[in-house]
């Protein structure tokens, strides 16, 4: 399931400094997509944090959070090939079963990290409130394919 071509996603990967990420990914799909994931929980981490007031807010670590998610966002469909449900996964049978839904959760992660890379702006949202409402829709699809497409939630 290619939603870009390898040679973009792993530019991309590459380029945030996630190189063994992608160097794995020919071996072992399924350690790469969970490292992406992982990737995405730490930033996920540091962005609820701001946005809950726990860290103070941070326009560059802002900005990271965001590109993390955009990085993922448009890498993580190329890690799910035929077998690959397998082993030691969460990741739940109906991926195989409704590719087509799939794909659509992962269209609205991507588009929705493409609106807050936009948002962010060259120097990462402005203050608090304007990372709220860049990444409030990016926090809106976890749940929504967790909910169908990861076994724990
Ligand atoms: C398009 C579907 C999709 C979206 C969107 C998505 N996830 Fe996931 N996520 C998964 C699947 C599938 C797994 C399990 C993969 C596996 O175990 O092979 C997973 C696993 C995880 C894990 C566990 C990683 C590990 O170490 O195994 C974390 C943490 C996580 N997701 C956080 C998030 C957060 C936070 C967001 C939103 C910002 C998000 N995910 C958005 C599908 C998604």
């Amino acid at each position: 399931m290619r939603i870009l071509g390898r040679v973009v996603s792993t530019a991309l990967i590459t380029g945030l400094g996630l190189a063994g990420v992608a160097a794995q990914a020919a071996e072992d799909p399924v350690a790469t997509r969970q490292a992406i994931m992982s990737s995405v929980g730490a930033a996920a981490g540091l962005g609820g944090g701001m946005m809950k007031g726990e860290i103070d807010y941070n326009p560059v670590a802002g900005k990271s959070v965001i590109a993390t998610m955009r990085a993922a966002s448009i890498a993580y469909g190329d890690y799910f090939p035929a077998g690959s449900d397998q082993g030691e996964t969460d990741a739940t049978a109906k991926i195989w079963e409704d590719p087509d839904g799939f794909a659509a959760e992962l269209a609205k992660f991507s588009a929705a990290t493409e609106k807050a890379t936009a948002a962010s702006g060259k120097d990462g949202p402005a203050d608090v409130d304007a990372f709220k409402a860049a990444m409030g829709p990016v926090f809106g699809t976890c749940k929504s394919c967790h909910e169908t497409y990861r076994k724990k939630n």
